[in-house]
């Protein structure tokens, strides 16, 4: 088994027969050891960890990194009534997110950590007269990750305050008498790992701009491995980098800030999977393709026909025989895939599987982030799979 995929046939199968198919099924033993695993690294050097929400805001996940003692960060006003239901402290919770809040007042005056992430947001904060700690989300030029899609930074992306303005935001500062103490950089999700070095070096130029600024959010985007000959980002080594950088940064300007992260991916990614079970398989010819046809698809999973992300995907029995096999979701779509071609929606690669029957189970790896979070509820009246969590031995 692959550290993806960590459920063998039978209880598989077992859980299949108690629960329904299709099945999300997540390792509460991988998500405790992952939590503390990032809190063990964040001790050293003083960093706030922070679970960023959308990965996956299930409340029993919430419930536990809560209990471990991480902070969080949600994308919406409506994802940080979640976590408050789930119990945790509003300051805990640091927003960021693309539209404003409901209620910006409320929101402050709960203490939830609120970061503006453009001008017209600054604006609707100092409406509310409050003039306490504001952090401000910078678009610092550089962007990366697994696709364009999931890339935040630089020209072509809407999020934060272009970094050329921080003059503006300076002049606002003075304006508004509202301090500005934290500075929040999220350049992308699952790009290359060697990029971190330089991403914070960039944010610290930027923050030198920034005489209040306290804090640093690097925010998440630290890449797991899904199929077996991907790297995962060495999150560990990537903290003392930013501890080292955040070190030299006081030693040139004598000012300590203190440093956040806020992984998502890297927390729940490969502690959950999707469980599903084969519908139908039909070919195209001597010269098409094979497809197996799931009672699962985008509805459940869209990453792959989003992105052309690549998940690890497995045949549940005990065949010997291999074919090639495209793996297509039930939705009456083209591109309900699961096994399109590498960060490339719109192409299939077929994939090497044990040789399927219908009614086989199958198995879609690293499906805990951004998967039951970022369904498309609703296409085809479907129902959703429902979420279970198992005691793993990891
Ligand atoms: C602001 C912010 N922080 C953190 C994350 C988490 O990213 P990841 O799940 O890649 O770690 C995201 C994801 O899009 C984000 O937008």
């Amino acid at each position: 088994m692959s550290s993806a995929i960590f459920l063998d046939q039978q209880r598989a199968k077992t859980l299949i027969a108690k629960h329904g198919s299709p099945l999300y099924v997540y390792d509460l033993n991988a998500l405790e050891n992952r939590a503390k695993e990032l809190l063990r690294y964040c001790q050293s050097l003083s960093c706030t960890p922070r679970y960023a929400i959308k990965a996956n805001p299930h409340r029993d996940i919430i419930k536990l990194f809560s209990r471990l003692d991480l902070h969080f960060d949600a994308s919406s006003d409506y994802e940080a009534d979640e976590a408050i239901a789930a119990g945790v402290h509003p300051a805990k919770i640091s927003l960021s997110s693309q539209q404003p809040p409901r209620d910006m007042k409320k929101t402050l005056q709960s203490g939830i950590k609120f970061v503006a992430t453009s001008f017209h947001q600054l604006g609707i904060v100092e409406q509310t007269g409050w003039k306490d700690n504001i952090a401000v989300r910078l678009n610092p030029g550089l962007g990366t990750g697994h696709n364009r899609r999931t890339t935040t930074g630089g020209i072509t992306s809407s999020f934060g305050i272009w970094h050329e303005y921080i003059p503006e935001v300076l002049d606002w500062q003075s304006k508004s008498g509202i301090n500005i103490n934290r500075v929040h950089i999220h350049i992308g999700s699952g790009g290359d790992s060697k990029i971190w070095r330089t991403a914070i070096r960039l944010s610290l130029e930027l923050i030198q701009q920034l005489p209040s600024v306290e804090i640093l959010n690097m925010g998440g985007g630290y890449k797991i491995a899904r199929l077996e000959d991907e790297k995962s980002a060495d999150i560990g080594r990537i903290i003392i980098i930013f501890g080292s950088e955040i070190k030299n940064f006081a030693t040139r300007t004598g000012r300590k800030l203190r440093l956040e992260i806020e992984p998502g991916t890297w927390l729940v990614g490969n502690a959950g999977l999707l469980l599903s079970r084969i519908v139908d398989i039909v070919d195209t010819g001597k010269n098409g393709f094979n497809f197996i046809k799931l009672d699962s698809g985008m509805n459940d999973l869209l990453r792959p026909a989003m992105y052309g992300a690549q998940h690890e995907v497995k045949i549940l029995n005990d065949s010997i025989k291999t074919a090639d096999y495209v793996v297509v979701g039930h939705n009456c779509e083209t591109g309900d895939i699961f096994t399109p071609a590498p960060g490339d929606p719109e192409a299939i690669k077929p994939r090497k599987l044990n040789r399927a029957s219908i009614g086989d189970l199958v198995v879609v790896g690293g499906a805990g982030a951004y998967g039951a979070s970022m369904r498309a509820v609703g296409y085809n009246s479907f129902p959703s799979a429902a979420e279970i969590f198992i005691n793993g031995s990891r």
